[in-house]
């Protein structure tokens, strides 16, 4: 099971008449490891299920394999689906069904693989994630991180080529979180999927993926390498990467209050922004991710597009194997939060990608170093 790019385009979801989120766009790298934040309620569960054709947006396109999954027939969704493995928010094990049960379930839904045969793979599966031996359990005698690995489990049978992960940490202490986001970049290097992950953890989202997008406001703010959302000085970026209850999150947009402050004190009251800390590496004897060259080759080609800050980070990411210095073309990308709605106002989102007649603050043709001023404040010190 190779990675397949997944893009979406235009994409927007309304449940009757209250809007989730609207004219969202955004490409999955093929095998490469992507992480959507936002605040509690912002549609990012909505988001996932939409992906899997569990839910139909109004407008947009979501393609994979040159087919579009929201207008297919629906024999080729049931097929199409096969190809993603999903662990979701809470797990949807079936609560009366042992470990085991649980896990060779999809087998004996979509193949016709043989009992013997189903064993072999929920026995790799379950040793994979660490749960050998516990497959007379029933979902209720087991700890949340267990309850975790095995919707992993269940959600790798069927060798996905996507696999969505909704929170994979949450409710895990940081020892668990550490360690299922290990198994994540090591699950990445073994099988090349695509990886989309929605989690709240901040230092989940700084080590483990390639990319993260973050849904704010009904938009997608933005989407990009890793490094442009780790060094944006946008207040609300910013604000939600350091947890801290002041600035332009209100609770008010949030579906619950309680729990969002709760998210915020969780993620600690930060100065600034946090330093950006090192990817997770595969663990030894795992091998290399493929994902990492083509990443470098994408992230290169779209590198004099970025802020400075990420620009900097970027080429401090490869030090080791220096990227070389391309002249820029074309337009300068900012990664735009949408603007406040104001009543009767029309609308216009600010285009992430292509940012015609943004002024960036600096000529980008001239230098690809960052005068001081413009570096990020962790940077500064
Ligand atoms: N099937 C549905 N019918 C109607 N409204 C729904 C449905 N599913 C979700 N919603 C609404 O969509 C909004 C977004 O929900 P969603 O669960 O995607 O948020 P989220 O970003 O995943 O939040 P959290 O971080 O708390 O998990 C919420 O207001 C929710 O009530
Ligand atoms: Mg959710």
């Amino acid at each position: 099971m190779a990675g397949v790019e997944v893009k979406v385009e235009g994409l927007s979801k309304s449940f009757g008449r209250a809007n989730i989120w609207s004219d969202v766009s955004l490409t999955l790298p093929p095998g490469e490891v992507s992480v959507l934040l936002g605040p509690s309620g912002t549609g990012k569960s909505v988001f996932l299920k939409t992906l899997i054709g569990l839910l139909k947006p109004e407008r947009g396109s979501i393609v994979i394999h040159d087919t579009d999954l929201v207008r297919c027939s629906e024999s080729r969704l049931y097929e199409l689906r096969k190809l993603f493995g999903v662990l979701f928010q809470d797990g949807a094990l079936f609560g009366s069904m042992n470990l085991y049960d649980n896990i060779a379930f999809p087998l004996r839904e979509h193949t016709s693989k043989s009992e013997s045969e189903i064993r072999d793979i929920v026995d790799e599966k379950m040793a994979l994630v660490g749960l050998t031996g516990d497959e007379m359990k029933l979902p209720g005698e087991i700890s949340g991180g267990m309850r975790k690995r095995a919707g992993l489990a269940r959600a790798l049978v069927l060798e996905p080529e996507i696999i969505l992960f909704d929170e994979p940490d949450s409710g895990l202490d940081p020892v668990r979180t550490a360690y299922i986001n290990q198994l994540i970049v090591d699950l990445n290097a073994q099988t090349d999927a695509t990886f989309l992950i929605v989690t709240h953890d901040i230092n989940t989202a700084q080590t483990v993926p390639d990319n993260i997008g973050m849904l704010y406001r009904k938009r997608l703010a933005m989407f990009g390498p890793r490094e442009v959302l780790l060094t944006s000085e946008e207040p609300a970026v910013a604000q939600f990467l350091n947890g801290r209850t002041q600035g332009p999150i209100g609770m008010a947009e949030e579906k619950d209050a309680a729990q969002a402050a709760r998210e915020m004190e969780e993620a600690g009251q930060l100065e600034g922004l946090p330093a950006l800390k090192p990817q997770l590496q595969p663990s030894p004897g795992v091998g290399e991710r493929m994902a990492v060259g083509r990443r470098r080759d994408r992230v290169l080609q779209m590198l004099h597009t970025l802020p400075p800050a990420a620009q900097q980070a970027i080429r401090d990411s490869y030090a080791e194997d220096p990227l070389p210095y391309e002249p820029p073309t074309g337009p300068i990308q900012k990664p735009g939060l949408p603007p406040k709605r104001s009543a009767g106002m029309a609308y216009a989102a600010p285009e992430v990608t292509d940012l015609q007649g943004y002024d960036p603050g600096y000529d980008a043709t001239q230098s690809l170093r960052p005068s001081p001023a413009s570096r990020p404040r962790w940077r500064r010190r």
